[in-house]
């Protein structure tokens, strides 16, 4: 097995043709290691399970078998784009969940942040281990590593104070006994880009800002309900598409909506109309442990203030957050 300590002199990968060694090397390295046998991989969307969807997938076709868990959190059309590419495009052996029913009404009534946070990774395992369970002959579970998490999960063990109880995928029951296939362990970020973008992924999912493991469930603030749930998508596609065609979103590091669980007093065809508030967050980050704020344009806040409150129910006001990390968090919850 591959050690957890990138060395000194490993090369930064920052062209197509070093992006294309490394996925030569890996290639090789994940047939020696897997042979014959099957691989499980917890399919998110996000660049790092894509870009070890992909590895694999051109390392042993169809003995990955990927479960993609929606756990009705995801922005919009997020599931979407992953069965478009993995299970239509390449042709990918492709679980698809929809756990929606579940996920929200176990976050039924619950305000707490954490609370949420635990519920939502709790149950993704329980989905997650359902699915495996359901396969035959798996040896294999990979995973989306990075170094950046080595670096975190070694940093927050020392110093014995995480902030939130950030998750992904978990772990799997002890008595499911697979070993880990992390192709990408090794990477940082951007150099998980650049391999995705050599392995033919869409420009849109290799270049895809963050989004937190709890996906909507910790910017639906407080008790999550449906229909702010849905406003709340519908919001933030908006913000994603105006911040695409006017050229920030590749700029900014993250931007998202998030929605409080009070409304106000507006006015909407001339009558009364409550609605919630969408607070819109730009950040920029190194390394997410301190943030800026990205100043965006008072014509383009119009614009989106104006697309907002008319194209989606239950929202009469846009709000701005102006706070950099520290004091805020990225995200509220
Ligand atoms: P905070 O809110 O702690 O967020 O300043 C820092 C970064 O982490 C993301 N985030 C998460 N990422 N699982 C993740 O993979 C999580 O549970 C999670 N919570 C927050 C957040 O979006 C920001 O980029």
């Amino acid at each position: 097995m591959q050690n957890n300590v990138r060395p000194d002199n490993m090369q930064r990968i920052n062209t197509t043709e070093l992006a294309n060694a490394f996925i030569d090397e890996q290639v090789k390295g994940i047939r020696a290691q897997v042979g014959k046998e099957k691989v499980l991989l917890a399919l998110s969307g996000g660049v790092d399970s894509s870009v070890v969807a992909a590895l694999l997938i051109k390392a042993i076709g169809k003995q990955l078998v990927c479960v993609h868990v929606n756990h009705g959190l995801m922005r919009k059309d997020e599931s979407e784009q992953v069965i478009e590419v993995f299970g239509k495009s390449l042709d990918a052996n492709l679980v698809y969940v929809d756990a929606t029913d579940r996920f929200l009404s176990l976050l039924e009534g619950v305000a707490d942040p954490e609370k949420k946070r635990k519920i939502i990774g709790g149950e993704f395992i329980k989905v997650f281990d359902e699915e495996a369970a359901k396969l035959d002959g798996i040896s294999f579970l990979a995973q989306g590593t990075i170094y950046p998490d080595i670096l975190e999960s070694i940093k927050a063990k020392e110093s014995g104070k995480p902030v939130k109880s950030h998750h992904n995928v978990g772990g799997l029951p002890d008595e499911m006994q697979m070993q880990l296939v992390e192709p990408i362990k090794l990477l940082f970020k951007d150099e998980v880009r650049v391999v995705g973008e050599a392995l033919g992924l869409p420009h849109a999912m290799v270049y895809r800002q963050p989004f937190p493991g709890p996906g909507l469930g910790v910017r639906c603030l407080g008790a999550i309900t449906r229909d702010r749930l849905n406003a709340l998508r519908e919001a933030d596609a908006i913000l994603r598409e105006e911040f695409d065609k006017n050229g920030l979103a590749e700029k900014v590091w993250q931007y998202f909506i998030s929605i409080p669980d009070f409304k106000s007093v507006g006015v909407r065809n001339e009558a009364r109309y409550e609605g919630w508030p969408a607070i819109i967050r730009a950040v920029n980050t190194v390394d997410a442990m301190s943030a800026t704020i990205e100043e965006i344009p008072y014509p383009l806040l119009h614009h989106i203030t104006k697309r907002i409150t008319s194209e989606v129910e239950g929202i009469n006001r846009v709000l701005l957050d102006l706070t950099p990390k520290p004091v805020g968090t990225i995200e509220w919850e």
